[in-house]
């Protein structure tokens, strides 16, 4: 939710950290910070708002030091207001905090009895007040670090630097990522590599209830006993310079159009095209012997994880449950013997997922997880990763990652079909033709921005928008939905077509557009019909449809958009992106702030 960093360098940090604060901007943007040290005086500038407002007050009242860290902050306890602003400091230390500090009301009582002055409303300030009093109790430094981490309940990752020490940085998490740099005689700490990757290609990605004691010289690493405990140094690749937009508008823009790209990138991580053999990492249990398979995530990646239910259930014939994370976390589902856990998730970091993989590992679930960021916590904690090569996915509203993990999914459900003899050569020769075929199509899709940007002004002043689909395409619709929802800030839900008469057809007069993903085929005369009801009370149809689909919808809607003809086996990873590009075009049209949408963050590492 939020983006922590530090450094202990030896040059000036000030500009490195804004930098890296860039390259975290995208998990957290409604206020930011930094903190310097310099000649034994700790200085901070803060600024609610973007990060370019802290930019400029740093433009007219500069601090420098070599030793300095800052914070991008998505505000769980406290409004986002520049005195809640992090980094919060005493005049011994100064503290970052990525997560939620679940007893801070308890803290937060007991040090304002003991004479703490607290600043702000956040639970965070609790943090650097109780390693305060622990410094003024005559305690060092990393002693009272260290029992002030014993204190805190609930999810954090932590950097913490101190007055009266310039060759020291601490670090610490649980429940929330954080990673170490390792420099030439400097050092860093961040949320992710993402923040530090300009500066080092070593780093160490902590596990959580560690903690760690940074010098210039290195990183000392401690259990929550206080036992040195090692923590593997990894290479990663260096990313140089910023994450640009390469001339696009935003970076939601830039990703729509890698679709294509990333489609292909996957499918050759896992596909040749020449054998159509599909090589995927070895799965740890034996596919003939499956039962069942749950499902589990949260948002994009739970309605990818629906189509891949469609999938496994029609092609490998495999029964699925599947749940939101935060409901699978809480539920004590009647599992029978070992299945498979499927969890999906871009970040690798969302806490109600890693919570829900617990929750079925628990339950002797082998966990097979589809994430963008093989580096993650939910990475660590999965029997294997299928990783996703969508790349950096910076706009909040999820979209190259999304099809990425289709195309993953789509892989699954064919490897598991065919081992378990429930599809013949011949189909999933098609299917795969149909997959490996997919990037064209989806560059074909691409180019109907002009056609999608009219619909987009028809639906702009729209209170609320229907999204209507029938099987598979159902997920595509709750993808549609969301996608304006949260970019756009227009009202909008999914309905499986069926449903309508079922109570939501009551919605629908003159002032409603009804969006329907409906590809010709099985159910598109069921969700004709449905769309003939909806038509009949006065709905505005927008349907995205083939050829065929269009001789026969031409006559109700009042608009269609042709996409090109697909197996449907591929029709929901083809369908999503006009819906995607849909409510691009329809932020962009309300003037909202595309890849910083109000009220979210890119990684919801809490609950
Ligand atoms: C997608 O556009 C949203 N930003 C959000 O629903 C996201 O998919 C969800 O928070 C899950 O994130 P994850 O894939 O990183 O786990």
């Amino acid at each position: 939710m939020c983006g922590i960093v530090g450094i202990l360098g030896n040059q000036s940090v000030t500009s490195i950290i804004m930098e890296a604060l860039r390259r975290l901007e995208y998990r957290g943007y409604d206020s930011a910070g930094i903190a310097v040290l310099n000649n034994g005086v700790l200085s901070r500038r803060r600024a609610a708002g973007k990060l370019d407002n802290l930019a400029k007050l740093l433009k007219m009242d500069p601090i420098n030091g070599n030793l300095g860290i800052g914070h991008t902050r998505w505000a769980t306890h406290g409004a986002p207001t520049e005195n809640n602003a992090h980094p919060h400091m005493t005049d011994r230390v100064a503290v970052v905090h990525n997560g939620i500090i679940e007893n801070h009301i308890a803290l937060r009582k007991e040090l304002t009895e003991l004479g703490q002055e607290f600043k702000s409303e956040t639970d965070s300030e609790t943090i650097v007040q109780l390693v305060d009093y622990y410094l003024k109790q005559g305690h060092k430094h990393q002693e009272a670090a260290f029992m002030a981490l014993k204190r805190l309940e609930g999810a954090y990752a932590i950097a913490m630097i101190f007055t009266s020490n310039d060759n020291l940085m601490i670090g610490a998490r649980h429940g929330a990522p954080l990673v170490v740099g390792f420099g030439d005689n400097e050092m860093f700490l961040g949320s992710d590599s993402l923040a530090i990757a300009p500066l080092t290609t070593k780093v160490a990605y902590m596990a959580d209830g560690i903690w760690t004691v940074i010098k210039r010289e290195g990183a000392f690493f401690y259990d929550m006993e206080g036992k040195e405990v090692s923590c593997p140094i990894q290479k990663t690749a260096l990313i140089t310079g910023t994450i640009g937009k390469n001339g696009y508008r935003h970076y939601m823009e830039k990703e729509l159009h890698e679709h294509p790209i990333v489609i292909g990138q996957t499918l050759r991580r896992f596909v040749n095209p020449a054998t159509h053999q599909i090589n995927l990492p070895y799965l740890p249990f034996k596919i003939t012997a499956l039962k069942r398979g749950i499902i589990t995530a949260c948002g994009s990646a739970y309605y990818a994880g629906y189509i891949g239910r469609y999938w496994l259930e029609e092609y490998a014939r495999l029964p699925i449950d599947i749940d939101i994370a935060s409901e699978m976390r809480y539920r004590d589902p009647p599992i029978e013997g070992e299945g498979m856990g499927l969890v999906i998730s871009q970040s690798g970091e969302t806490a109600d997922t890693l919570a829900a993989l617990r929750n079925l590992k628990k339950n002797n679930q082998k966990i097979i997880s589809i994430l963008n960021n093989e580096h993650s916590t939910i990475a660590r904690e999965s029997d294997v990763v299928l990783g996703t090569d969508a790349g950096v996915e910076i706009a909040v509203a999820s979209t190259k990652a999304f099809t990425a993990q289709l195309t993953v999914l789509a892989c699954l459900t064919l490897t598991i079909a065919k081992v378990k003899h429930k599809i013949t050569a011949e189909h999933r020769d098609q299917c795969l033709s149909a997959l490996l075929d997919l990037p064209s199509r989806v560059a074909e899709v691409l180019q109907l921005k002009e056609k999608i940007q009219e619909i987009a002004k028809f639906i702009a002043n729209a209170q609320s928008v229907i999204y209507l689909g029938r099987g598979i395409m159902y997920p595509v619709a709750m993808e549609g939905a969301l996608k304006l929802k949260e970019i756009s800030y227009i009202h909008a839900d999914a309905y499986a077509a069926g449903e309508m008469k079922h109570g939501p057809i009551a919605l629908i007069d003159h002032t409603v557009p009804i969006i329907s993903v409906i590809p010709s085929g099985f159910l598109f005369e069921k969700t004709l019909s449905n769309l003939q009801e909806a038509k009949a009370r006065g709905g505005h149809i927008i349907v995205f449809t083939d050829q065929r689909g269009a001789e026969s919808l031409s006559p109700i809607a009042d608009k269609v958009i042709i996409l090109p003809t697909v197996h449907s086996f591929v029709s929901p990873i083809l369908y999503t992106v006009p819906v995607q590009m849909l409510a691009y075009e329809a932020a962009i049209t309300k003037g909202t702030d595309v890849d910083q949408p109000r009220n979210l963050a890119k990684s919801v590492t809490v609950e």
